[in-house]
C-alpha cells in the first residue's frame, strides 16, 4: 500500500481541475489534492503512480546545443547567460524540443548555477568551455560571507517560468504539458562553488570536506535553504513539478554521501511546497551514480527517484516498492546508434521496468528519460525514434 494510501482516480470532466485524487480513510488528515488542468497530464500521473495510458517521456537537457534552432537562438542572445536571463528567449528554447517531438513535459530553460551566481560568485561561460566562477568558496572568510540570496536577483528565472506557462496554455488556460522547475542539489552546487567550475577529480571540494567538515556543513546548510526557497518560488511562479539534480552525489564515498549530500537533499525536501493552488507538485530527486543508495534516496520523502543507466529498472522497482515512482534510465549514448537500434534499446528499458501494474492492481510509476543529459552531438532526428518507441511500446504493455 502506498504512503499516500490507495489513490482513487476520478476522471470526470475533461479539463479544468478534472482529476481529483482522494485519500482513503486510512489517512484522513491528508487533504484531497488534484492535478492541474492539462491536455496531457501523463507525466504528473506517472510521478504520483496514478494510472497512465502510456509511459510519459522527457529528456534531461532536452533544450540544448544538439538542436540547430537552439544554437540560432543562443546566437541571438549572444551567450548562454544572455539566453538564460531573457525570459522570452528562455521560453523560446524551452518550447523548441516540444515542437519537434511528442514529449510529455517541458523543463524550464535555465541552469543549476544561477543560485551561486545570485550569491555573488560571478558565473560566466566562455565559448566552448564549461562554467567558471570569478570568486570561489574555499576558506572561513568566504564561507562567512555566504547567505541565501535575495530571490529578486533570480527574478529572470521566475519570469521565464511565468512566460513558459503562458506559452504552454491554450486560451482556456489549459496547458499542453506540465512544466518542470529544477535546481542543483546543495552538494552539487557546493562542488562548483569550491572548485570554481567543473572538475575531473573533485580534489578541492573533497579537501575542504575532509579537512574542514564544519565549513562544508555551513556551505551546505546555506545551499539547502537557498535551493528550497528557489524551488518554492518557482512553484509559486507556475512550475508544476520540481527536480533536484544531484549530479555529483555519486562521486562521494559511502558515508560521505549520506552526510554531505543526502542529508541536505532531505533538508530541501522537508521545506518544499507539496501543493500549490490545490494541485499536487511532485518532487523528483536524481543522484547520478546513486544506484547503490537507492533505498535511502527513496526514503527522503520525494515522489520520484531518477536513475542513471547503471541500474536495472525492474530491480530498482522491487527495491523501492510503493514508496516512489522511477525516472530513467537509457544511456544517452544509445542515441548515436541507428533508429532501429535505438528502438530496441528503448524496448529493453521499458521491458526491464516490467508491467505497468503491480500484483495488487495498483500502478507503479515510470517516467522514461535518459540516465543523464542528452549529448550536444546527438543527431536530432534520432530523438524521434526514442520518443515514438516509448509511446508505442508502452501502449502495447497496457493492451
Ligand atoms: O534540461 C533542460 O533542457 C533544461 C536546461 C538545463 C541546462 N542545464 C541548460 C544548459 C538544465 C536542467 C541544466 C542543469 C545543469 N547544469 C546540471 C545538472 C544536470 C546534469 O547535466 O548533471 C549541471 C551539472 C549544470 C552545470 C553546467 N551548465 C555545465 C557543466 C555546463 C557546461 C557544459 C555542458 O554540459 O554544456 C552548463 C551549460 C549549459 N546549461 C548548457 C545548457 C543548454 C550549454 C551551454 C551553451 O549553450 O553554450
Amino acid at each position: 500500500m502506498s504512503r499516500l494510501t490507495r489513490l482513487i482516480d476520478r476522471r470526470s470532466a475533461p479539463q479544468r481541475g478534472a482529476y481529483n485524487i482522494e485519500m482513503t480513510a486510512s489517512k484522513p488528515q491528508t487533504p484531497s489534492v488534484a492535478l492541474p488542468p492539462l491536455h496531457n497530464d501523463q507525466f504528473l500521473r506517472a510521478c504520483l503512480r496514478l494510472p497512465t495510458d502510456y509511459t510519459p517521456v522527457w529528456l534531461m537537457r532536452q533544450a540544448g546545443r544538439y538542436l540547430p534552432e537552439y544554437r540560432a537562438t543562443r546566437d541571438v542572445a549572444g551567450s548562454f547567460m544572455g539566453l538564460a536571463t531573457n525570459p522570452e528567449l528562455a521560453c523560446e528554447v524551452t518550447m523548441q524540443p516540444l515542437r519537434r517531438y511528442d514529449l510529455d513535459a517541458a523543463i524550464l530553460f535555465s541552469d543549476i548555477l544561477t543560485i551561486p551566481d545570485a550569491m555573488g560568485l560571478g558565473l560566466s561561460f566562455a565559448a566552448g568551455e564549461g562554467p567558471k566562477f570569478a570568486k570561489v568558496v574555499r576558506d572561513e572568510a568566504a564561507v562567512a560571507e555566504l547567505a541565501v540570496p535575495d530571490m529578486d536577483k533570480l527574478r529572470y528565472v521566475f519570469d521565464a517560468v511565468r512566460t513558459i506557462r503562458q506559452a504552454l496554455s491554450d486560451d482556456q488556460g489549459v496547458g499542453k504539458v506540465p512544466l518542470i522547475g529544477f535546481s542543483g542539489s546543495p552538494w552539487t552546487l557546493a562542488c562548483y562553488m569550491v572548485e570554481g567550475g567543473g572538475s575531473d577529480d573533485y580534489r578541492l571540494v573533497k579537501t575542504l570536506m575532509y579537512q574542514r567538515p564544519d565549513l562544508m556543513h555551513k556551505i551546505l546548510a546555506v545551499n539547502a535553504d537557498a535551493v528550497a526557497l528557489y524551488l518554492n518560488t518557482q512553484i509559486e511562479a507556475g512550475a508544476q513539478a520540481v527536480m533536484v539534480f544531484d549530479s555529483w552525489g555519486g562521486v562521494l564515498a559511502d558515508g560521505a554521501f549520506q552526510e554531505f549530500s543526502l542529508a541536505y537533499t532531505r533538508r530541501v525536501l522537508a521545506q518544499l511546497k507539496r501543493e500549490h493552488e490545490g494541485y499536487r507538485i511532485p518532487h523528483i530527486v536524481f543522484t547520478k551514480g546513486g544506484g547503490l543508495w537507492l533505498d535511502q534516496i527513496a526514503d527522503t520523502g520525494c515522489d520520484v527517484v531518477g536513475l542513471d543507466w547503471t541500474m536495472n529498472l525492474g530491480q530498482a522497482r522491487a527495491m523501492v516498492g510503493d514508496r516512489v515512482a522511477l525516472q530513467g534510465n537509457l544511456d544517452p549514448n544509445v542515441l548515436f546508434a541507428q533508429p532501429e537500434q535505438i528502438a530496441q534499446q528503448v524496448i529493453r528499458t521499458l521491458d526491464s521496468f516490467g508491467a505497468p501494474r503491480n500484483a495488487d492492481g495498483s500502478y507503479a510509476g515510470h517516467v522514461f528519460n535518459l540516465g543523464h543529459g542528452i549529448s550536444q552531438f546527438t543527431p536530432p532526428e534520432h530523438v524521434t525514434a526514442l520518443v515514438d518507441t516509448v509511446h508505442s511500446h508502452s501502449r502495447k504493455l497496457r493492451a
